[in-house]
């Protein structure tokens, strides 16, 4: 099993969840976190951290997020550790509001 950071989390970037992780398993891009299945044990600590309710347990996931299974998996395997809160992305709030953003990143 793992935790999967979803959609919601595009263009927003909290970054509130790093702080709580155990093992350092987020990863970031531009505009998003992913989480390497390799690395999280299922803790599930982040899940309320998030502001936007962007991660969710894999088993967890909304049929519409199932897509990010995968894609977290594959990020997490080119992108770097991010281990510190930094500030969100400078339109958190207005992109918080926004429900289909995955064309951001592609999907
Ligand atoms: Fe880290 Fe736990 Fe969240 Fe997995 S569930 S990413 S181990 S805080
Ligand atoms: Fe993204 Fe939520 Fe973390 S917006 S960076 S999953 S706190």
């Amino acid at each position: 099993m793992t935790f999967v950071v979803t959609e919601a989390c595009i263009r927003c970037k909290y970054t509130d969840c790093v702080a709580v992780c155990p093992v350092d398993a987020f990863r970031e891009g531009g505009t998003f976190l992913v989480i390497d299945p390799d690395d999280c044990i299922d803790c599930a600590v982040c899940v309320p951290e998030c502001p936007v309710e962007a991660i969710y347990a894999k088993e967890d996931l909304p049929r519409n997020q199932e897509v990010f299974t995968a894609f977290n998996a594959e990020q997490a395997k080119v992108l770097p550790t991010i281990s510190r809160v930094k500030p969100a992305l400078p339109d958190a709030e207005a992109w918080a509001k926004v429900r289909d953003k995955r064309g951001e990143v592609g999907l």
